[in-house]
Order: C-alpha cells, then sequence, then structure tokens
C-alpha cells in the first residue's frame, strides 16, 4: 500500500522532530529517547616517547578514560591501522568519539588517517538525521580543525605547562558545551587559573576567522594569549554537527598529579573538568548505535584492559598500552 504523500511528509517532519539533529537542545528534551548506555570511543595514539615505547606501540592515559566515565559512559578503545570497513563496523557500535592529544603528524600519520574515517563517517551519519558527537582534546582539537579546514593552519602558540583563565568571547553565553555551567562556574573560568594548557602549536584566532571552512563550521568561544603574544583559539564547538575542540585539558584537573605540571586541582577546575564530561556523554545519550551481541560489547571494552603505572616516567599516572 502507497502512503498518501501528506501523511509521509508529516511522518518524515515527526521523524526529524524526534530524532532529528536538533544540536541546540542540551540534554534531550522530555519525551525525547534517550540512550543511557552510551560508549565513547578512544582512538589510540602512538607511542612516540622512547620512555613508554616499552609497554606498546599504542597507548591511551587512563585521564582521558576516566574523564569519559566519570560522565556516565563506557569506553572502547580503537586500535589505529584498521581496515575501512573495520572501522565502519565500529562507528555503528559507539556513540561518541573522543580525539585525545599526543604528538603525531595530523596528516600523514596512523592516527590521523584513523581519525579521519571517523571524522567522515560522524558528518555523514550527522547529515543523514543522526546525532553522532565528537570531541578533541588539545592534539585533538588541532586535527579537528586540519579536518575541517583541509589544510594545517597550525602555528606556534606555545603554551606548555601553564594554568590560565579563558577569554570567553560573546558567543560563549549561549554555547551548548557551557549552557550547563552556573554563572558563578562561568565567570571563574574566566576569572581563575584552571584551563591546563600544554601544546606548542595550535591556530591563532587571525588564521581561524582567515579561513571561510572552519569560520562556518565552528563557533570560537574561547581564546588565549600564547607565550609568543598569538592570539590563539582555545574553545570551539560545531554550528550545525555537535563536534566540540579544547585546546587545553580538562582531564588533567582530576586524574593528573605530577607536581611539576600546573594542573589545576581547585573545586571549581574539578567542577569545570566534570561539568564538561557530563555535557558530552550527554550528547552521546541521543545516539543509538549500539552492539547487536552481548558478547562482542564485552570484549570490546575498555575493562579488558589493564592499566599501567606511567608516574615515574611521564607527566600520567596510569596509561592503557595496545
Ligand atoms: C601501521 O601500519 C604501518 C605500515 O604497515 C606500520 O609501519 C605501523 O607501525 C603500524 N602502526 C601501528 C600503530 O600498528
Ligand atoms: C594565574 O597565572 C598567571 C600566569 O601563570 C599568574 O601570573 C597569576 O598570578 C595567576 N593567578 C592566580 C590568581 O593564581
Ligand atoms: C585575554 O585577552 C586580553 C586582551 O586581548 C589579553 O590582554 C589577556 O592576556 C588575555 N588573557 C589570557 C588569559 O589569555
Ligand atoms: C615558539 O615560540 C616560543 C616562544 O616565543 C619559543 O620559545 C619556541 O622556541 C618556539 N617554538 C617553535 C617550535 O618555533
Ligand atoms: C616505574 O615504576 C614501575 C612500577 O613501580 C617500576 O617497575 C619501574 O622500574 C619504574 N621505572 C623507573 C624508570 O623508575
Amino acid at each position: 500500500m502507497e502512503m498518501p504523500e501528506k501523511m509521509l511528509s508529516l511522518l518524515v517532519f515527526a521523524m526529524v522532530f524526534v530524532f532529528g539533529v536538533s544540536a541546540k537542545a542540551m540534554s534531550p528534551g522530555p519525551g525525547k529517547p534517550v540512550n543511557n548506555r552510551p560508549i565513547i570511543g578512544i582512538l589510540a595514539q602512538q607511542v612516540v616517547d622512547k620512555a613508554m615505547d616499552r609497554f606498546g606501540k599504542t597507548y591511551i592515559p587512563a585521564s582521558y578514560v576516566k574523564e569519559m566515565e566519570s560522565g556516565g559512559s563506557r569506553v572502547m578503545p580503537i586500535r589505529l591501522n584498521q581496515t575501512l570497513p573495520e572501522y565502519e563496523k565500529i562507528f555503528k557500535t559507539i556513540n561518541g568519539m573522543l580525539f585525545i592529544g599526543g604528538a603525531v603528524n595530523l596528516k600523514t600519520s596512523d592516527y590521523a588517517r584513523a581519525a579521519k574515517a571517523f571524522y567522515r563517517l560522524a558528518v555523514e551519519a550527522n547529515d543523514a538525521g543522526e546525532y553522532f558527537p565528537i570531541w578533541g582534546t588539545c592534539m585533538g582539537f588541532q586535527l579537528l580543525t586540519v579536518l575541517v579546514a583541509r589544510e594545517n593552519l597550525l602555528s606556534n602558540t606555545t603554551a606548555e605547562n601553564v594554568a590560565l583563565p579563558l577569554n570567553l568571547t560573546a558567543e560563549a553565553p549561549s554555547s551548548r558545551m557551557f549552557q550547563g555551567f552556573s554563572d558563578e562556574l562561568l565567570k571563574a573560568l574566566s576569572h581563575e587559573n584552571i584551563t591546563g594548557n600544554f601544546h606548542h602549536y595550535g591556530i591563532t584566532e587571525k588564521a581561524f576567522r582567515g579561513n571561510e571552512r572552519l569560520q562556518q563550521f565552528f563557533s570560537i568561544l574561547s581564546t588565549n594569549i600564547a607565550e609568543n603574544g598569538a592570539e590563539f583559539v582555545s574553545t570551539m564547538e560545531g554550528r550545525k554537527y555537535p563536534f566540540y575542540g579544547v585546546q587545553w585539558h580538562p582531564e588533567v584537573n582530576r586524574f593528573q598529579w605530577n607536581p611539576k605540571k600546573n594542573y589545576p586541582h581547585s573545586q571549581n577546575a574539578a567542577s569545570v573538568s566534570s561539568s564538561l564530561a557530563t555535557f558530552f556523554v550527554n550528547e552521546a545519550r541521543k545516539s543509538f548505535h549500539h552492539f547487536r551481541d552481548p558478547e562482542e560489547e564485552r570484549a570490546a571494552l575498555i575493562y579488558n584492559y589493564a592499566p599501567v603505572y606511567v608516574g615515574n616516567i611521564s607527566g600520567y599516572e596510569q596509561s592503557y598500552f595496545f
């Protein structure tokens, strides 16, 4: 039986209304379906640090895993060098993706290739009316700018081992990312040294605003001043897509403790970290990807791996190796 055209368009409208990409809504509204068993995929990073390479070729610092878990999600580590069909299969089982920090080539590394595959899948899924969020931290942030701009616009914006307040832009208060922040917490974020910076490269505000693709894709939520005086973009969120980037490190505020590093640990610093974890996992709750086989799900999760103590050889406390 053919559906009358009017009914069909009503049905499509209703489906878009219920499941559509409504990036504006922070948490799923009443009556909207939610996925309360989200899984965040974290792409493993190539080990470049000589002190750590005896443990494995790729790693995920435990602080990123804890950050995601603290928002109420489970984590699935994703290995590099898999085939596109393998990544497509994984994509259908996860509800969000985290690109972590590190130090590899953003165009030619195994990491960059895998990240690009997931980025494309996420863009396509969101275009098709699904909701699939991505978060990039530090190098993950830089990677998002390269993927969106389709060129590397990074330059020296060194801010190494320094905690700063964010210079929030006019767009920050109405952003999705900071919607759950109280006025007090937003004030602390812009006045207290509670965002940890550990980077040599970044994108200047000038380079960002000069690139049409970036400008159309992301809103700039904050900037900061680098050691060389350059003003760099420190926080951004997708205008249309649920993609988010921070040049700083929310996870260190609660999960890294090396006394030689300026990791902010005040109550407000911890609140910023936990509020962002809650925010991002809520985004992932709007995705309905899932494993078909519970055995496969069980075997894919991070719980199958034991983190290694690396507090004496790195700035991390613990790390997973693959
Ligand atoms: C990925 O494959 C390349 C080429 O075979 C190899 O050189 C590299 O070590 C692999 N990387 C990882 C992380 O396994
Ligand atoms: C914040 O950090 C800056 C630069 O590192 C420092 O000059 C300033 O005193 C710090 N502010 C507070 C309140 O700790
Ligand atoms: C914020 O911007 C002002 C004006 O450009 C600048 O003087 C200040 O250093 C910036 N603060 C930070 C923490 O980057
Ligand atoms: C970046 O700038 C800083 C501060 O001006 C400088 O110390 C550093 O050597 C520069 N790094 C690179 C990679 O050019
Ligand atoms: C770091 O600690 C681990 C576990 O306690 C120990 O096995 C290792 O030898 C230590 N490494 C260094 C370089 O001290």
